[in-house]
């Protein structure tokens, strides 16, 4: 290629770009993953372009198997990209030239780098929203998996992260079941609404050649052209519904992994990772550090600094294509690139954590976790109104915590000095194991109920 100007759009140009021209201008240092997708892209378009009689069928053939070509080139690392080509899109055209000759010429009839990238990108994030899709269904089969070890294990429900009341391990493991299955969801309705395929919108207006975009459409797994040649290569919402799901998702991922810190610290105790989710400490023998949790902890960082910064570029753009938009893709890249690995990661340490079951019970049984039971229990029994039952249940842990022992560990002798018709039945309904299973309200933390949630996981994941 000539050295002077670019040979794709060189024609007018007498000189070549000034280097830090070029080196604003090129996206080859990244948009080179969207190789895959390019030459899927351009194979759907040269055999609708044949079909349609606007190139021969033997051009067609060549370009196809030229493309193949590269492709096996670039799989195998062999394939030498060019700054001055600024772009993936010429990179592949150019080599296309050099290994078939003139018919690569004839590829780019009807077509745009403007249609063709929007093809391509909304290909790869197709792809990266069924990745994350899979990677979301792994993790939650693991935390069913451990939700069916412990259906009935007690341990502490937390609000401000003070004991509340008493859960159980399965009903805490669902809750996040249930995060990650709407997590699921918004990826796939992400995925249905981007799945319409700009290519054939050309530079911004359409063409004048008689393409067939649904057949573009079809071959490439769409569900159909989009309907607005502008729109088709102004659009990117497809990307930021894409990071702003991850966002979600990686919101979601951060709280539980802040959990899994918290429980895997000496004072909780509530969980031990395994030797192959752990790190040591260079200096103190005795640490057992949950890096990987405090990793996706902090993705977040980046998965949501990725759908600000894009919302930022697209911002206040004009119809139609700016080269703004080029900046785009780093920030799905690198987005989509962590929540994968932040799910696979999270994965893993659910599939091998183990639960400390007497940790968690013996966590519940304390910080007075059973004073809703007590409450509800003069209201059930002695008739009482909830608010003067608050009142008296609030006095008999005054009493406790003066004594320093638990509810169960008052007399009942004491507990007459606070309400006279407090009865020995009580103290049925004092233990942890009674108070979760009486909440058997729908969706409520009762094993009983934890096991159908359980049941009905399964055969939604199956
Ligand atoms: N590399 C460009 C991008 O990523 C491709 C589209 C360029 N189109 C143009 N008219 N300069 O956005």
């Amino acid at each position: 290629m000539t050295k002077t100007s670019n040979q794709m759009w060189g024609g007018r140009f007498a000189a070549g770009p000034d280097a830090i021209m070029e080196a604003i201008n090129a996206s080859i240092g990244f948009d080179r993953r969207l190789a895959a997708q390019d030459i899927a892209g351009s194979r759907a378009h040269a055999a609708m372009l044949a079909a349609q009689g606007i190139i021969t069928d033997k051009d067609a053939e060549a370009i196809g198997k030229g493309l193949l070509t590269i492709l096996s080139e670039i799989e195998a690392g062999k394939f030498e990209f060019s700054t001055a080509l600024e772009d993936i899109h010429m990179n592949v055209e150019a080599r296309l030239k050099e290994v078939i000759g003139e018919p690569a010429g004839r590829l780019h009839t009807a077509r745009s780098r403007n249609d063709q990238v929007a093809v391509d990108f909304r290909l790869w994030v197709r792809d990266q929203a069924d990745a994350a899709m899979a990677g979301l269904r792994a993790l939650m089969a693991a935390l069913l998996a451990q939700a069916e070890a412990g259906a009935d294990w007690v341990m502490p429900g937390f609000t401000h992260l003070q004991t509340a009341q008493p859960v159980t391990w399965g009903h805490h493991m669902l809750a996040y079941v249930e995060m990650f299955s709407r997590d699921l969801g918004r990826f796939g309705d992400a995925r249905a609404r981007m799945n319409f395929s700009p290519l054939g919108a050309a530079a911004l207006a359409g063409t004048s050649f008689p393409i067939d975009r649904h057949a573009t459409a079809r071959a490439l797994g769409f569900d159909g052209p989009m309907a607005n040649s502008l729109d088709a290569v102004s659009d990117r919402d497809f990307a930021l519904e894409f990071l702003a799901a991850a966002s979600i998702c990686a919101m979601h991922l951060s709280r539980f992994a802040e959990e899994l810190v918290i429980w895997s610290s000496a004072q909780f105790r509530f969980v031990r990772m395994s030797d192959k989710w752990s790190t040591g400490s260079s200096i103190m023998p005795q640490k057992r550090n949950p890096d990987a949790a405090e990793l996706i902890r902090a993705k977040i960082g980046r998965i949501f600094g990725a759908n600000v910064a894009l919302m930022m570029v697209m911002k206040g753009l004009p119809l139609t294509y700016s080269k703004d938009m080029q900046e785009d893709k780093e920030q799905v890249f690198d987005a989509a690139d962590n929540l994968m690995l932040a799910l696979a990661a999270m994965t893993g340490m659910v599939g091998d954590m183990t639960a400390n079951r007497d940790a968690l019970r013996a966590a519940a049984a304390s910080g007075f976790s059973t004073a809703t039971d007590l409450a509800d229990w003069l209201v059930r029994e002695l008739g009482l109104p909830f608010r003067e039952a608050h009142h008296v249940t609030g006095a008999l842990v005054a009493r406790a915590e003066a004594k320093g022992c638990d509810l169960p560990e008052l007399s009942l002798d004491e507990m007459r000095a606070v309400h006279q018709a407090i009865r020995q039945d009580v103290f049925e309904v004092l233990g942890v194991e009674n108070s979760v299973a009486s909440r058997m309200s729908y969706g409520g933390t009762a094993p009983a109920r934890v096991r159908e949630q359980i049941a009905r996981w399964r055969e939604v994941l199956a």
